[in-house]
């Protein structure tokens, strides 16, 4: 049995309690919050025994092998800098670094420490359905493929707030905690593009601002060698539109980018073939059965391997959303806070 330590304890963090739970694979030992009182009202009914206000103490004292750090994202860097020195097992939520100098940080750390681990909690990618789908991608690929169009766009309840005047505003409207829609929602878009067709050749992002600074909306454009991507994300508006991989006649048709239950191809005669694999009720479920198995044989060859695809991964993922970033001259405090 892992033991597990948390940093954040908002619904993401019930919800990957939930996922751990189905796993059958870990146990909830201790949790660091801002105030003690909340740590326990938090902890106690997952039996949790350890409470903690001291992020400090925390990593120093905590018995617990692997830690989940869901606070807010301009704080995950110097969060996974203390898990990594205390050589803890180390679960990040997307999107884990604001940009490439806190990811180049957090490598070099990680090389001094070797028996730590680090991954990011990109749900999708570790979804039997997400992997069946990109297998279909790769054959689609042996003929002819001409990009994509994602979309993951949901309005935010948190942004009645911000619409309100009502401050302080939510950490995720914010560009003191690195919000907006590319990097709640857009780096699963992201994560899509480069799962699919890897890192683009050039990046531009079209965002549609709010008033606190961070980017609501916008539409980002990919340059492949031969195609464009395009990313349509948001956290000011629904959108109900699915996400499409474009072969020449064929379609592969995705219900949802990152909580994918329903996939669908679509030959050249336009008739609908489903793409089947069992799909987890908790779409987190997959990737704490995969960072488990990294975790109890964290040497393991096999695991090694798998654990390095989802760092370069997760790099790409950065350095693109960085670029996106840079072309719409969106800056965030972090940017300028380097060690
Ligand atoms: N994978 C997914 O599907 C998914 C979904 C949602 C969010 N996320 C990711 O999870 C992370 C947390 O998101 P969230 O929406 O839960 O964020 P949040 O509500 O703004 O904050 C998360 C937790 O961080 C602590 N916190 C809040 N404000 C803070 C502050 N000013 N300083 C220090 N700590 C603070 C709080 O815990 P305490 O009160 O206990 O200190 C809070 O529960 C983000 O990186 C987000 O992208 C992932």
């Amino acid at each position: 049995m892992l033991k597990l330590g948390v940093i954040g304890t908002n619904i993401i963090t019930d919800q990957m309690l939930d996922a751990a739970k189905a796993t059958g694979k870990y146990e909830l030992t201790a949790v660091y919050s801002r105030t003690l009182e909340h740590a326990e009202k938090f902890g106690k009914p997952y039996g949790a025994t350890e409470f903690y206000d001291d992020i400090d103490k925390f990593f120093e004292e905590g018995d617990f092998d692997v830690v989940y750090i869901a606070s807010p994202n301009s704080l995950h860097y110097q969060q996974a800098r203390k898990a990594i020195e205390n050589d803890k097992f180390i679960i990040v939520e997307k999107p884990a670094f604001v940009n490439p100098s806190e990811y180049s940080a957090i490598e070099s750390l990680l090389a001094a420490h070797p028996k730590a681990r680090l991954v990011e909690a990109a749900r999708h990618i570790h979804t039997k359905i997400y992997q069946a789908a990109l297998k279909k991608v790769d054959e689609m690929k042996e003929h002819y493929v001409q990009g994509a169009t994602i979309t993951v766009m949901k309005y935010s309840s948190r942004f009645d707030k911000v619409l309100n005047g009502s401050e302080p505003y939510p950490n995720i409207f914010t560009l003191k905690y690195a919000g907006g829609a590319l990097m709640d929602l857009g780096v699963y878009a992201v994560y899509g593009a480069v799962t699919i067709y890897g890192e683009p050749e050039s990046v531009v992002y079209f965002p549609t601002l709010t008033k606190t600074g961070v980017d609501g909306k916008g539409v980002a454009i990919l340059n492949y060698d031969k195609f464009t991507v395009t990313l349509n994300f948001g956290k000011t508006a629904n959108s109900h539109l699915y996400s499409e991989v474009y072969g020449l006649k064929d379609t592969l048709v995705f219900d949802s980018i990152f909580d994918t239950r329903k996939v669908t191809y679509y030959d050249a005669d336009q008739n609908a073939h489903p793409i089947e694999a069992p799909v987890e009720e908790n779409s987190m479920t997959d990737e704490m059965n995969d960072f488990a198995d990294l975790f109890n044989n964290p040497d393991d060859e096999e695991e090694m391997k798998k654990y390095k695809h989802w760092l370069e991964l997760s790099k790409t993922v950065n350095s693109v959303m960085y670029s996106l970033r840079q072309s719409a001259q969106l800056v965030f405090p972090s940017d300028n806070d380097q060690e």
